[in-house]
């Protein structure tokens, strides 16, 4: 089946083609991205009115390059795939409404996707014969969660944050030392220049014996030790790019050594997915402790309408009839089974 993903959820505009067969083989005929953060970089952060009024400006824009570049047409796209949540309101609704113009001029099947769900897929659409049962780690802007995947539709969570979700602790930590936003991607980018380079500065290990993540601690630990060492790091490059390490360090670890014991536990393959399984460090340490470990290359490791297209392929190829379609600002993953349309 030929299927056109939209995704808009947030702060970028993502459009795809992907070929999905039955066996959950899939192949990336086009994509197209546009990323907002010019536009949110001086006001520090995503301004939702200005993020859905860019969607709606880059929608049919990307779509038009997508068409050109891949010389597929509208008239060949067997359905559509929308994120309709988790993300900003405004936003998928901007998503969704185009998607609904466009499926009922072609009178094809439009699919409700979960943004989370397209996160974790992601691992299938890359690594051919992956197949549940495994682990997935989703770590966002919003989410951390290690999840059991049992098959389409099916997750349930077997460790979640308290507070702060990773990507939150990253970009807090940056705003902090005066990284502007994008800020974790940034905080990332410098930790890597003091690589293999013994830090200054020491954190706390964050809830390493807790059952749960939690990062909202490390935040105020993160303030304290800039407070203490402010004109250090004004004054001392090098020492910027080791709070950043050091931080880097706490967050990662925090999230290594939860992950690995449920690897240990289970015997699972591990799926890493969402905006901070971009993290150079995170990966060389799942790498090394876990013995089967997908990662989705980096362009799809950020929020993109191919993950969104794969998932609407899948369901739509198993036979699913769509889900009355509803926009929802949360939406935990591990509700679709309840609501799931495929029982396989
Ligand atoms: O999945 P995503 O693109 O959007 C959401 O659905 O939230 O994730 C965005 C998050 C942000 O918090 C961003 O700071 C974080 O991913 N991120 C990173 C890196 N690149 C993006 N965090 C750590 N290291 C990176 N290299
Ligand atoms: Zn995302």
């Amino acid at each position: 089946m030929r299927i056109l993903g939209i995704e808009s959820s947030c702060d970028e505009t993502g459009v795809a083609v992907l070929d999905v067969e039955p066996s959950g083989e899939a192949h990336i005929v086009g994509e197209c991205l546009a990323s907002q953060v010019a536009l949110h970089e001086k006001y520090g952060g995503v301004v939702p009115e200005l993020a859905s009024r860019e969607h709606m400006r880059n929608l049919p824009l990307l779509l038009e390059e997508l068409f050109s570049k891949s010389g597929v047409t509208l008239k060949e796209i067997d359905g559509i795939g929308v994120t309709c949540g988790p993300g900003l309101k405004g936003c998928l609704l901007i998503g969704v409404t185009f998607a609904q113009g466009l499926a009922a001029a072609r009178q094809v099947p439009l699919f409700p996707v979960n943004h989370i769900e397209g996160h974790i897929l992601s691992g299938e659409l890359h690594t051919p014969g992956l197949k549940p049962p495994y682990i997935a780690l989703v770590v966002s802007g919003g989410h951390t969660e290690i999840l059991l995947v049992e098959g389409l539709g099916k997750y349930s969570c077997l460790c979640r944050t308290r507070d702060d979700a990773a990507g939150e602790a990253f970009d807090k930590s940056a705003n902090l030392l005066g990284l502007n936003y994008p800020g974790g991607a940034r905080l990332a980018a410098t930790a890597e220049q003091a690589a293999g380079r013994r830090s200054r500065f020491t954190l706390p290990r964050v809830g390493r014996e807790m059952e749960d993540f939690s990062f909202s601690g490390l935040k105020t630990a993160v303030l304290l030790l800039i407070k203490k060492n402010r004109e250090l790091l004004d004054s001392d490059p090098t020492a910027m790019a080791e709070i950043c390490w050091t931080i880097q360090d706490a967050i990662v670890d925090a999230l290594v050594v939860k992950v690995v014991r449920e690897v240990q536990k289970r015997g699972l393959p591990l799926v890493v997915c969402g905006g901070v399984s971009a993290n150079t460090e995170l990966r060389r340490r799942l790498q090394a402790k876990c013995p089967e470990v997908h990662v989705p290359p980096l362009r799809h490791c950020v929020d993109n309408g191919a993950m969104i297209a794969y998932v609407a392929g899948r369901y739509l190829a198993a036979g699913a009839q769509p889900p009355r379609l509803n926009i929802h600002s949360r939406w935990p993953v591990e509700t679709l089974s309840a609501s799931s349309p495929v029982t396989a």
